[in-house]
């Protein structure tokens, strides 16, 4: 298994990965987000390749800077196949992550897990990751004149 750097020809691969967590994306739409993403210094983004070729795993990676605390990395993103599970690969893409935050100097790795998500929590859990606060996610269309009655989101 290697973890190498994804490039913009992954692209097909990932958005087939993606589409297993339950949030379906166009392949274009999906492209732009990976080339845009790829193209900023204080992100990354890799892929575990079996030897055959396949990518049978992602993870996205940024920097979260803030006034009232340090910044730290936070894992954006974080997918195996599910044919390829328990082989120790999302561990290997964490792995990388924590290489990356050192070269970034951030000292902390922050991922926030959907609860619904117990194979996250369980995973985390298992590499040593701490929960340390629950919170609600509020959002609505950044659209003014939109009525918010009206708003749909996906
Ligand atoms: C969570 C996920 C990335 C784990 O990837 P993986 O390659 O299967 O994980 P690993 O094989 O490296 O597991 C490492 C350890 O985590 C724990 N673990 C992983 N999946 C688990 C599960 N479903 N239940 C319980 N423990 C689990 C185990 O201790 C495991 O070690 P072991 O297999 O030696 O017992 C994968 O299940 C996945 O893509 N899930 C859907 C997406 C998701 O939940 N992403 C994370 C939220 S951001």
């Amino acid at each position: 298994m290697t973890i190498r750097p994804a490039t913009e020809t992954d692209a097909s691969a990932l958005v087939a990965l993606t589409g297993q967590l339950g949030y379906p994306v166009g392949d274009r739409e999906f492209s732009q987000r990976l080339t845009r993403l790829l193209q900023r210094p204080d992100s990354s983004v890799w892929v575990a390749e079996t030897i055959d070729g396949s990518v049978v795993g992602w993870i996205h990676a940024f920097v979260r800077p803030s006034l009232e605390s340090e910044s730290s990395t936070e894992i954006g993103g974080l997918i195996v196949s599910n044919t390829a599970r328990r082989q120790g690969i999302g561990r290997l893409l964490v792995g990388r992550v924590f290489d990356w935050a050192e070269e970034q100097r951030t000292p902390i790795v922050t991922v926030r897990c959907n609860v619904v998500r117990g194979d996250g929590q369980a995973f985390y859990e298992a590499l040593s990751f701490s929960p340390v606060k629950v919170q609600q996610v509020w959002r609505r269309s950044s659209r003014r004149s939109e009525p918010a009655a009206r708003q749909s989101l996906p």
